[in-house]
C-alpha cells in the first residue's frame, strides 16, 4: 500500500523570518513547506499546497484579497486559508478575514502549539474532503468510461446525467443529452419505457430491475439492439428518479440470431441430421434433429449417446458398412447408400452423408451426418433397371427417336436383328433403315406420334445392315416428358419374316388342301367306275377260253383299267384321303426292301448310296406308301441327272427340336434322298408339291409324284424339307414322328392270293347298283350265295325275311341314310354273332367319322380286284374278327 503523502503547506509572509520560523517549525512537525514572500506569488504556489498561512499584510496584494481570490478558484477554493496579522488587530479585521473564505484567523505571534493544532484540525477537514473528492472523481470515472449506458432520468423524465456509453447509444454526445427528456432522445423506445418509469416514480420497486430490449436505427439500415435495465434512484426513501443501464447486445443478438437460425434450418431439413463427438470414444450421438426421429422412427434421447450403427441389421451390406468405417477412421467425408432398420423393424434404403468438422486449429472433433430415406428411388431405380434389362433383352428390336427422327436408343435386340451396333445408328436419321418405297410408312407413323397418337402394329420392310431387307411389324408409341408433351417416339419392332414363311407354307396347305379335295372327290366316283370296269374285265377272263381271239383285248382293257386304279390312287394318296394301314415298320428295312427295285429304277448312269443309321428307325407307317414315296423322290432324283450322278438315301434319327412346322413335335426318323442333279429355282421349288405340275416334258410325268410323297408324308404324321439350289442339286428330308419301339411285331402279311373261295351266304350292302352287282357277281364266281340290299333299311328287311344262315355281311361304309357301321349294329341285333366286312372307297376321315376304325375291323379299301375281295371274304370267314 502506497505511504500516504505528507500534506504541503505554503506560508506566505513578506518577513522572511517568519517564514522561515514558521516553516522550520512545521517541518519539525512532519510537514512539507512552500514559501512566498507577495500575493502574487502565494496565488502562483497555493495549487499545489493543502493548506495556506497567510500574512494579512502584503506588500503587493492584501492578504484578504488573496484569500478571497483562492476561495474563488474552484481549484483552489477547498484550500484552508489560516490569517495571520499583527498584535493589534481589530475585531472587525478577524471578521472581515473569516467572511473573506479564512478558515481560521492567529494573531502573530501564533504559539507554536496554538498553530500546529490549528494546522492539523484544518487539515483533517482537508483530507475529508480530499478523499471525497478522490472518491467523487474515480465515480465520475467509473460512471464515464463504463462500458454499458448509465444514465439517471428524474421525476421529469429528462436525463441528468448520460455517460459516453449511453449517449452513443443514443447517437447523440453526451453534453446534448442532459435535460433532454428521454421521449425525445430514444423516441423509439419511449413506449416500452415509459409504464416502467412511471412505475418506478411511483415507489413500486418491485418493477426495479426489469430488463428491456430495443432497438434502435443510428443510421438507416444500422440495427443496434439493447438490453436496458431500470431501477430506482432513492435517498432517504424517497425516488429521486430512475437509473438505467442499457448493454448494446447488438452482436450477442446477430449470434444468437444466427445460431437460432441454422438450428430452425436443420430443423426444417427432411433429412435427418446428427452430428457425434469424434473426440469421445465409441464416436456417439451427440445431437439429433427432428427428422432424424422421422426417418429412423427414434426419438433424440433414444440415439444421443450411442453409436449410428444401432440403425443396422441383418440386410445392411457389410460392403457399406466397411465405407463409412473407412470414412470415419480416415476423418473424411463420404456419401454411402446403405440399408437400415428404423425402430419398428422395417428397412429402408438410407443415404447417409457424413462430413468431419474441426475446431479453429484444424482438430477433427465432430462429424455431422445427414441421413435421407432414399428407398423410393431406389426402388424405382430398381424397377426402371428392370425394364432397361427387359428392354435390353428383348428379340424384339426396341428403339426410340426424336420427333424429328433422330435415332436416340437401340437394343440388343435391335441390334440383332437389323445387324447394326448402338454406336452406328444413335444419332442417325431412322431413314437409314427404311427402304424408299417404306420410308413414309416410317415418317407418317412419327407424324401421327407427334400428335399424341399411339399406332397400332402395321406390316413393313426396313433395312438391315448392307441393305438387307427385313419383314417387320412395327407399333410406335409417344414419348413423353414429365409435363406430358410427346418428346419423342419409342418403336417396338418384330422380325416376321418367320411368321411370313409360316403364312406361306399355310397358304400353300390350303390350297394342297383344296386340290386335295377336289382330287379325291373325282378319285372315289372315279374307284367305283374302275372297280367294276377291272371287276367285270377280270370275271369275264376267267371265263374266257385261254384262245379265245378277244382276250388280248379285255387284257388291253384290264391293263388301262388298273393303270386307272393306279392313278386314282396317287391322287387318294396326295389327297390324303386314302386309307392308310398303319404298321410299326423300321425304315431301314423299307428302305432295303425297296432297294433292289430301286437299281432297276434309276438306271447304270447314277450311283446309289445307302447310309442307314446303326440302329432301326421306328416309325407308324404304312408300306406300300412309304415305298411309294422312296420311289417317286428317286425317280425325280433320275430325271434330274439326266447325265448320271448320285443319288444317296439317308436314314438318321433327330432329336425332339429339330425344327420345323411339322404338325407334330418330339423326336423323329430322317429319310433323306439327296441328288446331285440340276437343282431346282426357289420358284419351282414353291410349287413341286402342288399337283399335276411337273417341269418334265408333256407325257413324261404325270405331276403327281412328289403331290404323293407330300400326302403320304403328312397323312403319316410327318412333313417334308427341300434343299435345293440350281446347279447345286437337291436334297428331300423326310421327317416321321419315331414310333415306340415294337415288343414283337408280327410281320404283315403281304401279297395277294389267288382267288379264294368258298361257300355260304353272304349278304352285300352297298348304294351303287354297278359295284353291287360286280361284287355279287365276284362272290358268286368265289362259290358263294349271295343277298343283296341297296340300303340299310332293305338289308333288315333281306336279312329278316332270309330263313337260313348269314355268312358275311359285305357293307359299304358311307351312304345315304343308314351307314355301314348302323346296318352292321342293327343286323348284328337280329343275328348275334355276324360277321362283317367293310368296303370304302372314300377317305379315312369319312370312314372313321362313320364309327369304323380301319384297323380295328375288316375293311376293304375300294377299287378292290376280284382276288382281293374274295381273298378278304375268305380271310373273314376263317379270321373270326
Ligand atoms: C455422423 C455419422 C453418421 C452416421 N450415420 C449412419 C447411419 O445413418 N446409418 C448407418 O448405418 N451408419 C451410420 N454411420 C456409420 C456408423 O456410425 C459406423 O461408423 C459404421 O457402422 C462403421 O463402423 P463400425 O464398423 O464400427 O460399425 C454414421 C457415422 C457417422 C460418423
Amino acid at each position: 500500500m502506497a505511504q500516504p503523502q505528507p500534506f504541503t503547506i505554503l506560508c506566505v509572509d513578506d518577513s522572511e523570518d517568519n517564514r522561515q520560523s514558521s516553516a522550520v517549525l512545521l517541518e519539525l512537525a512532519g510537514y512539507r513547506t512552500l514559501e512566498a514572500g507577495t500575493g502574487a506569488e502565494a496565488l502562483r504556489l497555493v495549487a499545489g499546497a493543502d493548506l495556506v498561512l497567510l500574512d494579512v499584510r502584503l506588500p503587493d496584494v492584501s492578504g484578504l484579497e488573496v484569500c478571497r481570490r483562492i476561495k474563488a478558484d474552484p481549484a483552489t477554493a477547498l484550500v484552508p486559508v489560516i490569517l495571520l496579522s499583527g498584535v493589534f488587530t481589530r475585531s472587525d479585521d478577524r471578521a472581515d478575514g473569516l467572511e473573506g473564505g479564512g478558515d481560521a484567523y492567529l494573531t502573530k505571534p501564533a504559539k507554536p502549539r496554538e498553530l500546529l493544532g490549528q494546522v492539523k484540525a484544518l487539515l483533517r477537514v482537508r483530507q475529508a474532503e480530499r478523499r471525497a473528492s478522490e472518491s467523487l472523481a474515480l465515480l465520475d470515472t467509473l460512471f464515464e468510461n463504463a462500458p454499458v449506458g448509465l444514465g439517471f432520468i428524474d421525476r421529469w423524465f429528462r436525463y441528468v446525467r448520460a455517460n459516453t456509453a449511453l449517449a452513443a447509444a443514443a447517437g447523440i454526445p453526451a453534453a446534448e443529452m442532459a435535460g433532454q427528456t428521454v421521449s425525445a432522445v430514444v423516441p423509439d423506445l419511449w413506449p416500452h419505457v415509459e409504464p416502467i418509469y412511471r412505475r418506478i416514480l411511483s415507489g413500486d420497486l418491485s418493477s426495479s430491475s426489469q430488463d428491456v430490449f430495443g432497438e434502435t436505427r443510428a443510421r438507416p439500415g444500422q440495427v443496434r439492439h439493447w438490453l436496458a435495465s431500470h431501477y430506482p434512484v432513492a435517498l432517504g426513501g424517497e425516488v429521486l428518479g430512475v437509473g438505467t443501464i442499457v448493454h448494446d447486445v447488438t452482436d450477442r443478438k446477430q449470434t444468437e440470431d444466427a445460431l437460432r437460425l441454422r438450428d430452425r434450418a436443420i430443423q426444417a431439413v427432411d433429412a435427418g441430421v446428427i452430428i457425434t463427438d469424434a473426440l469421445q470414444p465409441n464416436n456417439p450421438i451427440v445431437y439429433a434433429s427432428p427428422a432424424f426421429e422421422r426417418v429412423t422412427g427414434f426419438v433424440g434421447e433414444e440415439a444421443i449417446g450411442r453409436n449410428c450403427r444401432f440403425l443396422q441389421g441383418p440386410g445392411t451390406d457389410p460392403l457399406a458398412v466397411a465405407a463409412l468405417r473407412d470414412a470415419v477412421r480416415e476423418g473424411r467425408s463420404c456419401d454411402v447408400e446403405v440399408l437400415n432398420y428404423r425402430k419398428d423393424g422395417t428397412t429402408f434404403w438410407n443415404q447417409v452423408l457424413i462430413s468431419p468438422v474441426r475446431d479453429d486449429a484444424g482438430r477433427l472433433t465432430h462429424f455431422v451426418g445427414v441421413q435421407t430415406d432414399v428407398t423410393a428411388r431406389k426402388t424405382a431405380d430398381e424397377s426402371l433397371a428392370r425394364l432397361a434389362a427387359i428392354v435390353q433383352g428383348s428379340r424384339d428390336a426396341i428403339l426410340s427417336t426424336t420427333l424429328s427422327g433422330v435415332i436416340t436408343s437401340w437394343n440388343d435386340g435391335a441390334a440383332k436383328m437389323l445387324g447394326y451396333a448402338a454406336a452406328e445408328v444413335v444419332g442417325q436419321h431412322q431413314l437409314l433403315l427404311a427402304p424408299p418405297d417404306k420410308a413414309d410408312d416410317m415418317e407418317s407413323a412419327l407424324r401421327r406420334v407427334g400428335r399424341g397418337e399411339s399406332v397400332p402394329p402395321f406390316p413393313t420392310v426396313w433395312l438391315g445392315r448392307n441393305g438387307r431387307p427385313v419383314d417387320v411389324m412395327v407399333s410406335v408409341s409417344p414419348i413423353r416428358d414429365r409435363d406430358g408433351r410427346v418428346a419423342g417416339a419409342s418403336k417396338v419392332v418384330q422380325d416376321i419374316t418367320g411368321v411370313r414363311h409360316l403364312e406361306d407354307q399355310l397358304r400353300q396347305a390350303q390350297k394342297m388342301e383344296a386340290v386335295g379335295q377336289l382330287a379325291g372327290g373325282v378319285a372315289h366316283d372315279f374307284n367305283n367306275l374302275l372297280t367294276v370296269i377291272t371287276g367285270y374285265t377280270e370275271l369275264i377272263l376267267e371265263d374266257l377260253p385261254p384262245d379265245s381271239p378277244t382276250r388280248d383285248l379285255l387284257v388291253e382293257i384290264h391293263k388301262a383299267g388298273v393303270r386307272s386304279a393306279g392313278l386314282t390312287r396317287q391322287l387318294l394318296a396326295f389327297s390324303r384321303k386314302q386309307v392308310l394301314t398303319p404298321k410299326l415298320l423300321d425304315l431301314n428295312e423299307v428302305v432295303r426292301e425297296t432297294e433292289k427295285m430301286l437299281r432297276r429304277v434309276i438306271g447304270e448312269d447314277v450311283r446309289l448310296g445307302v447310309d442307314l443309321q446303326p440302329h432301326p428307325g421306328w416309325v407308324l407307317a404304312d408300306q406300300g406308301q412309304l415305298e411309294q414315296v422312296i420311289l417317286n423322290l428317286a425317280v425325280n432324283a433320275r430325271d434330274a441327272m439326266p447325265r448320271g450322278g448320285g443319288l444317296t438315301i439317308t436314314t438318321r434319327t433327330a432329336p425332339a427340336d429339330h425344327g420345323g412346322a411339322g404338325p407334330r413335335s418330339g423326336p423323329a426318323v430322317v429319310l433323306s434322298v439327296a441328288d446331285t442333279g440340276v437343282g431346282m429355282t426357289d420358284a419351282v421349288k414353291a410349287r413341286i408339291f402342288e399337283p399335276f405340275f411337273t417341269t418334265k416334258a408333256v407325257g413324261h410325268g404325270t405331276g403327281l409324284g412328289l403331290a404323293v410323297v407330300h400326302g403320304v408324308v403328312a397323312q403319316s404324321g410327318g412333313r417334308v424339307e427341300v434343299d435345293s439350289a440350281p446347279g447345286r442339286g437337291t436334297v428331300f428330308r423326310i421327317f416321321l414322328p419315331l414310333a415306340e419301339q415294337p415288343g414283337g411285331q408280327s410281320a404283315g402279311r403281304s401279297g395277294v392270293r389267288g382267288m379264294a373261295r368258298g361257300t355260304g351266304t353272304i349278304l352285300v350292302v352297298e348304294d351303287e347298283a354297278a359295284v353291287r352287282a360286280l361284287t355279287r357277281h365276284i362272290l358268286q364266281a368265289a362259290g358263294y350265295s349271295v343277298l343283296e340290299a341297296a340300303d340299310g333299311e332293305g338289308a333288315v328287311r333281306v336279312a329278316a325275311g332270309h330263313p337260313g344262315t348269314i355268312d358275311v355281311l359285305v357293307t359299304d361304309v358311307v351312304m345315304p341314310g343308314a351307314g355301314g357301321r348302323e346296318v352292321a349294329d342293327r343286323l348284328r341285333g337280329l343275328r348275334p354273332g355276324l360277321k362283317v366286312l367293310y368296303l370304302s372307297g372314300y377317305t379315312s376321315d369319312a370312314v372313321i367319322r362313320h364309327g369304323i376304325e380301319t384297323h380295328k375291323v375288316n375293311f376293304l379299301q375300294k377299287p378292290f380286284s376280284p382276288a382281293a375281295l374274295a381273298a378278304k371274304v375268305r380271310d373273314v370267314l376263317d379270321g373270326n374278327r
